[in-house]
Order: C-alpha cells, then structure tokens, then sequence
C-alpha cells in the first residue's frame, strides 16, 4: 500500500528535531485525527533557507511527509519553497494511497506556517502567502506537548 520512499522516509525520517532561535517556526494541526506537525526554518539574509527541522505527532504518513518536505525545501528560496505543495510532496514521495492524501497538507501548511511566521517577525510579506488556516501556534509558548 505504501511506496519504498514513503516506507523509506518513516522508518529513517530526516531532519526530525527542533532548530534553537529558528527564524520561523510553525505548528499546524489536522482537525480531523488531531496529528500536529511543527516545522523550523533557518533562513539567511539572502532569504535561502539553510536548514529545516520538523517534528511530528502523527501517523506514518504524516511523518514521511514532513519528511520529504523538509528535504524539499532545504536550500530553496522562499518563493521556491511555496512551491513545495502537498502535491510536489507526494509526487516526490511515489504516491499516497488515497485515504492518506490529507497527511501531506499537514506538511504543506507547516511550512506556510514557519514562513507566515517569519515574515511576522521581519515585518515583510511574502507574495502568495497568506496565515495557513490550520495554524494553531498562537500560545505556542505556553503550551507543552
Ligand atoms: Fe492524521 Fe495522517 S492520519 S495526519
């Protein structure tokens, strides 16, 4: 049911973690099971994203999602890296059965999400971008999971 690279990307899932003093962070969750993914971006003055980090609380498919997202958007610029959709995701992953396709938004919005929470920071606005429905940082200080 599941391909070689999403098997791949959960049982060896890389750049799981957090990133300290992240330039953006975003955390996002699915109504609909309650999964929550929180995505860090490290990115320089030339707006490259040099290192991304997420952690997950889900299922497989979510794990491996974010996973290849995060692989997805390394070295990108923003721009680019908007264009990591949960579609590019699960292209580049071979496929998710179908009942699964809703894990990959998860991936996709956290990383709307880290970037929304970047450009607050900054005080700029990114074209296109607009704050991930599914955003549930707000309190994110206070809360522990
Ligand atoms: Fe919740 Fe996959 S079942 S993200």
């Amino acid at each position: 049911m599941y391909s070689e690279k999403v098997m791949d990307h959960f049982n060896n899932p890389r750049n799981v973690g957090e990133i300290e003093n992240a330039s953006g962070v975003g955390t996002v969750g699915n109504a609909k099971c309650g999964d929550i993914m929180r995505m860090y971006l490290d990115i320089d003055e030339n707006g490259i994203i040099q290192d991304c980090k997420f952690k997950t609380f889900g299922c497989g498919a979510a794990v491996a999602t974010s996973s290849m997202a995060t692989e997805l958007v390394k070295g990108k610029t923003i721009r680019e890296a908007l264009e990591v959709t949960n579609k590019a995701v699960m292209e580049a992953l071979d496929g998710l059965p179908p009942v699964k396709v809703h894990c990959s938004l998860l991936a996709e919005e956290a990383i709307h999400a880290a970037l929304w929470d970047y450009a607050q920071k900054n005080g700029i606005t990114i074209e296109g971008l607009s704050k991930p429905k599914s955003d549930i940082s707000e309190g994110e200080e206070e809360e522990d999971y």
